[in-house]
């Protein structure tokens, strides 16, 4: 099972392929849909479509264990304020093995507290839109 490790918040997530649900948001298995996911606040202004740069993350560990970066995603990164050698988008970035990634705090409002599970804006269950 692939395992998500969000810094500086320090949550983990474990994930099983195909079991999670899908957040509408980015590529499903992204480190955005994880986040979504997890409660871990990840911006995300262009609604995960490679169109902004706000869910720019560092990759800390497990570079190979994402997708390949396709060309749009390099094009966009480049415009991205604090870009690294292992900066990534993560709406773009589908998780295949172990990774542990940081967010850049000028990307971070806040991330989820005291354990609390905090899903903004995404929180509405279906059946009750
Ligand atoms: S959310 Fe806009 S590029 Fe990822």
């Amino acid at each position: 099972m692939p395992k998500v490790t969000f810094l500086p918040a320090n949550v983990t997530v474990e994930f099983e392929h195909g079991e999670l649900p899908y957040k509408e948001h980015g590529k499903p298995e992204s480190l955005l849909d994880i986040a979504l996911n997890a409660g871990v606040q990840l911006e995300h202004a262009c609604g995960g479509n490679c169109a902004c740069t706000t869910c720019h993350v560092i990759v800390k560990q497990g570079d190979g264990n994402l997708s390949e970066m396709d060309d749009d995603e390099a094009d966009r990164l480049d415009m991205a304020a604090g870009l690294t050698l292992h900066s990534r988008l993560g709406c773009q970035c589908v998780v295949q093995g172990d990774v542990v990634v940081e967010i850049p705090d000028w990307n971070r409002n806040y991330v989820s507290e005291g354990g609390g599970s905090i899903n903004l804006g995404e929180a509405i269950p279906a059946g009750r839109r």
